[in-house]
């Protein structure tokens, strides 16, 4: 399943950009990258003041600090090295307060059985609100994620995570205007987002509204920004507020 430096091998469902339809990283998306924008050059200052009180587990940053941690993201792309928005979004993450971050393809690669189940159980401990961010990719989770669930949830869930909140952030290549009814897609995202919010109601969670960033394979530096910043007040959000 591992793609690096290989083409993306599956076209895409909709008319979406270049780096999509090739498999590589269109020019415009690698010059954001060099730019560092989403290597998170570029992030809210006021994210940048929690950045010594990030709780990452990412497999390449595994320290904790004393700061209590009420959040768990769990992060999944399937072509990490590709990514630019996502990219931007784990760098926005790191750099807020009281989260543990967890990005499966760091800590297994694309290893569907190979996930440690105790350990990622383990990270809900403490926390009342679980963020799960990727792509959407097929109109779907990424393989990774699925896994998660599949290897991670299974009965679990329904005692362990009862009454926590339950925050989607994903990224969506195709414009608002398809994801409607008289749009191409012909369905909305929070409909296409319904598998998590079954999963939410099946293990007892409050489902949050997602945040959804549409449109992003045309995203310039300016929205990439944006999308850090509303990721940024979402994740700011303590949890009696939503
Ligand atoms: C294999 C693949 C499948 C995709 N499927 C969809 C899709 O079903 N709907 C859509 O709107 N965008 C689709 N996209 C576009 C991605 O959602 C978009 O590239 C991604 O959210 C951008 O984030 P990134 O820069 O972190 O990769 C697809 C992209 C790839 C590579």
């Amino acid at each position: 399943m591992s793609t690096q430096g290989k083409p993306v091998p599956t076209p895409n469902p909709v008319p979406l950009e270049t780096a999509e339809k090739s498999g590589a990283v269109d020019p415009g998306r690698r010059r954001l990258l060099e730019a560092g924008i989403a290597a998170g050059v570029v992030v809210p200052a006021q994210a940048l003041i929690g950045a010594t009180n990030v709780l990452a587990q990412s497999g390449t940053a595994g320290a904790y600090s004393d700061g209590k941690a009420a959040t768990l993201v769990i992060a999944s792309h399937p072509y990490p090295d590709r990514s630019v928005v996502n990219k931007a979004l784990w760098n926005t993450v790191e750099n807020s307060q009281g989260i543990v971050f967890r990005r499966l393809e760091s800590l297994y690669g694309d290893d569907i059985h190979g996930i440690d189940v105790e350990t990622e159980r383990k990270a809900y401990e403490g926390m009342d609100r679980v963020v799960f961010m990727f792509p959407i990719h097929w109109f779907n989770l990424t393989p990774m994620l699925k896994a998660y669930f599949n290897e991670v949830w299974t009965q679990w869930a329904p005692q362990a995570l009862k009454g926590k909140k339950m925050l989607v952030v994903t990224t969506v290549g195709a414009k608002a205007s398809a994801y409607t009814r008289e749009g191409r897609i012909g369905f909305t995202i929070e409909e296409v987002l319904a598998p998590m919010k079954a999963s939410a109601n099946y293990a007892g969670m409050i489902y949050l509204e997602p945040l959804a960033f549409l449109g992003v394979s045309e995203a310039d530096e300016k929205m990439i920004r944006a999308c850090q910043d509303r990721l940024a007040e979402r994740l700011r959000e303590t949890s009696d507020k939503h």
